[in-house]
């Protein structure tokens, strides 16, 4: 048995109870323990404290001097497309200068010129960035990242962009409809072949699949058709939905009862009481519309309503070239009006259940994964107060140090 103690913590923050989703009111309680340890034991917590009242420690017992640092839970990625090669330096050039990312796309430049340098980086670079990306994640605090397919659109590159986040430790999602690659006429000839010949593979691997339901994308009755399919093979179900436009996202999720509908940024009265009415998480990707300068999802509004909300980066070359949950942490208590506590419980235990992980993944409590972060700054709301700084991230993951 291996057992760790870090003593010696200014706090402990860990989004209240044991319950997940948290909805409403219960989204912003997170309970505080000053000067505080914690116990982990083969790679699980199995106590949580008060300095004052530890007792004494068996001799087999490892040390770590927590030095008046602060721990919250390691933070959740739910919604990532880590899986790509290159970068869109020069489009990103362009919309700096006013082109728009609809109109790039348009062009064949944005996902497409992504795909274009995924499938030329072949199975070992894909592999090779997305362990590059994985790191990344992890210096930002990011302990479990969920990673999409997306970027192949064909039968070798998705199903290499599977694998390597698999082996990277990620967990994966087929985002086989999120264009139509060239070769193809029309997305209905796409889906053809990626439903018959690149799920069979892709269900084996992947935990979910997720669609891009947008003008320009994928119609409803394509995205139906996409996760219908892919439900009947064994996955998940998650989607782009109301990203620029209401197409039909929120009643199709509702209906097909899948995790997830992510982005949000144009959904309507409607679409908030229907989505915080169901089973459905709203993932809020706040880093994506700061990054096409796009207005921000009603996140007041959903969560005030009851839905379930959960915080993600997007993190992708194209619309939000960011690995850091602190950031989106910062935007959604400057942008989206959300509270620190709010903020902390939609990137831990909010975004662990989209991923089907909440009962072990997102608080510090006993029982969890020893997956934490040893933060050090005078209070735990530097992680969303200290906008893009230093927050010297020492990230513990299944009850090891995971950076030298
Ligand atoms: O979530 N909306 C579609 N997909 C990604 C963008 C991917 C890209 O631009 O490469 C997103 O924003
Ligand atoms: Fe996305």
């Amino acid at each position: 048995m291996t057992r760790l103690l870090i003593h010696d913590l200014r706090q402990v923050a860990t989004p209240s109870g044991r319950a997940a989703p948290l909805r409403g009111p219960e989204l912003d309680r997170v309970d505080v323990l000053e000067d505080a340890y914690v116990l982990l034991e083969d790679g699980a917590i199995s106590d949580v404290g008060l300095m004052r009242q530890l007792g004494p420690l068996d001799d087999d017992v490892d040390e770590l001097d927590g030095r008046g640092r602060c721990a919250v839970p390691g933070l959740v990625d739910c919604h990532t497309h880590a899986a790509f090669a290159g970068d869109r330096v020069d489009e990103f050039a362009l919309r700096a200068g006013g082109a728009t990312y609809e109109e790039l796309h348009a062009a064949g430049g944005g996902i497409l010129a992504t795909v274009r340098a995924t499938r030329a980086a072949g199975a070992d670079g894909i592999a090779d960035a997305v362990a590059r990306h994985r790191d990344s994640m992890f210096r930002a605090g990011t302990t479990t990242f969920e990673a999409k397919s997306g970027y192949g659109l064909d039968r070798e590159t998705e199903l290499a962009s599977l694998r390597a986040i698999r082996h990277a430790g990620g967990v994966p999602t087929w985002l086989g409809a999120h264009a139509v690659p060239p070769e193809f006429g029309d997305a209905d000839a796409y889906l053809d072949f990626a439903l018959a010949e690149v799920l069979p593979e892709a269900a084996r691997v992947a935990e979910a699949a997720d669609v891009f339901l947008e003008r320009g994308a994928f119609d409803a009755t394509q995205a139906r058709r996409y996760l219908e399919t892919c439900t009947a093979a064994g996955l998940a179900l998650r989607m782009h939905g109301d990203q620029f436009t209401e197409a039909g996202a929120i009643p199709l999720a509702v209906e097909l009862g899948a995790r997830s509908v992510d982005h949000l940024e144009a959904t309507s009265e409607a679409g908030i009481r229907a989505i915080a009415g169901s089973g459905v998480s709203a993932v809020l990707l706040p880093a994506s519309a700061l990054f096409l300068g796009r207005p921000m999802p009603p996140a007041r509004a959903l969560v005030d309503a009851g839905a379930a909300v959960a915080l993600a980066t997007d993190f992708n070359p194209g619309s939000a070239f960011t690995e850091s949950l602190p950031l989106v942490c910062s935007l959604a208590c400057t942008q989206l009006v959300l509270t620190p506590s709010e903020a902390l419980a939609a990137c831990t235990v909010n975004a662990a259940h989209v991923l089907g992980r909440a009962d072990r993944k997102g608080r510090i409590a006993p029982g969890y994964d020893a997956d934490l972060l040893l933060l050090d700054v005078p209070d735990w709301r530097y992680l969303a107060y200290h906008l893009g700084g230093d927050l010297g991230i020492d990230p513990i993951v299944g009850g090891r140090r995971a950076l030298p």
